[in-house]
């Protein structure tokens, strides 16, 4: 559930590269930061509809959201200056539970972002593994000190050992790999969202073999309850092809 049933405006207070992704800091105001794997709205400036983002750090009196630049909403929330306000609603969905013995935390790509508060909720230091496509996209992993990092076409699931509570965040091929080899991890999921909290059903999925929401069952499931497959109502393409 949202702190607050409707957006609270927050200054940005930076925005850093990190390699081809833009670290976006914003004033935290009165918003919770939630459980790691939770998320936010952010305002896209000049689109209509708000886009999702995981928490990536929750610095003292900040929110800080890692930015892939693949689309109008992302780039124009990469534009943003010091100073500049954008509307935010959040924490929203469920997170990952924390109550693991022997966590391993994978990434793939953008799939990074809600590792680093992740890792600062499980105690600091948790053993991590990163895939990434370019030694470019690599520079993010800088936002983990200590992680492993696998660049293509080494791939990230050849870095996960045996025994490991996995949770994982990444692309949904990578997702399916480490389902396969992890059946008890936890997996971030992506859909298209329009609102976040259980509005606009454009997130709809297959869970547990119905058809949910995953902006409330998730984003983040356990590696079973997908049984393998994400199956959109509306396929990404045509969610994206609307001017939203
Ligand atoms: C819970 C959640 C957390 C997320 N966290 C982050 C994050 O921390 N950092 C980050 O950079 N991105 C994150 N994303 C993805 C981000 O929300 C999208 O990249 C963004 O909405 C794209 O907006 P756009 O206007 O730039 O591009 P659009 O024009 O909206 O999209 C570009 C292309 O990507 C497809 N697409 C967009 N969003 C999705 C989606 N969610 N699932 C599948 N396909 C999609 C579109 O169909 C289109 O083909 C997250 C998504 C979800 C659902
Ligand atoms: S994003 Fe609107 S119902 Fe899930």
């Amino acid at each position: 559930m949202p702190s607050s049933a409707s957006p609270s405006t927050h200054r940005v207070t930076g925005s850093e590269r990190v390699g081809p992704y833009t670290l976006l800091r914003l004033e935290r105001g009165g918003l919770d930061p939630g459980n790691p794997g939770q998320f936010f709205m952010l305002e896209a400036p000049g689109r209509l509809l708000p886009r999702p983002f995981s928490l990536c750090l929750a610095p003292p009196g900040e929110l800080a959201f890692l930015v892939d630049p693949i689309g109008p909403g992302t780039e124009a929330l990469c534009g943003l200056g010091i100073g500049d306000e954008i509307a935010v609603l959040g924490p929203l969905g469920c997170g990952y539970r924390l109550d693991v013995d022997r966590p391993l935390l994978v990434g793939g790509g953008i799939g990074i972002a809600p590792l680093p508060y992740l890792a600062e909720k499980l105690g600091g230091s948790p053993p991590v593994v990163l895939g990434f496509r370019t030694e470019e996209h690599a520079e993010a992993a800088a936002l983990l000190p200590g992680a492993e990092v696998a660049v293509d076409p080494v791939l990230v699931t050849e870095l996960i050992g045996p025994g490991f509570d996995v949770m994982a965040c990444g692309p949904e091929p990578m997702l399916h790999a480490v389902a396969a080899l992890c059946p008890t991890a936890q997996l971030a999921w992506e859909a298209p969202m329009a609102c976040g909290y259980g509005a606009c059903y454009g997130c709809v999925v297959e869970i547990d073999a119905a058809l949910k929401r995953l902006c409330l069952e998730g984003p983040v499931l356990d590696a079973h309850r997908l049984n393998g497959h994400v199956r959109y109502l509306v396929p990404a393409e045509s969610a994206g092809a609307v001017s939203r």
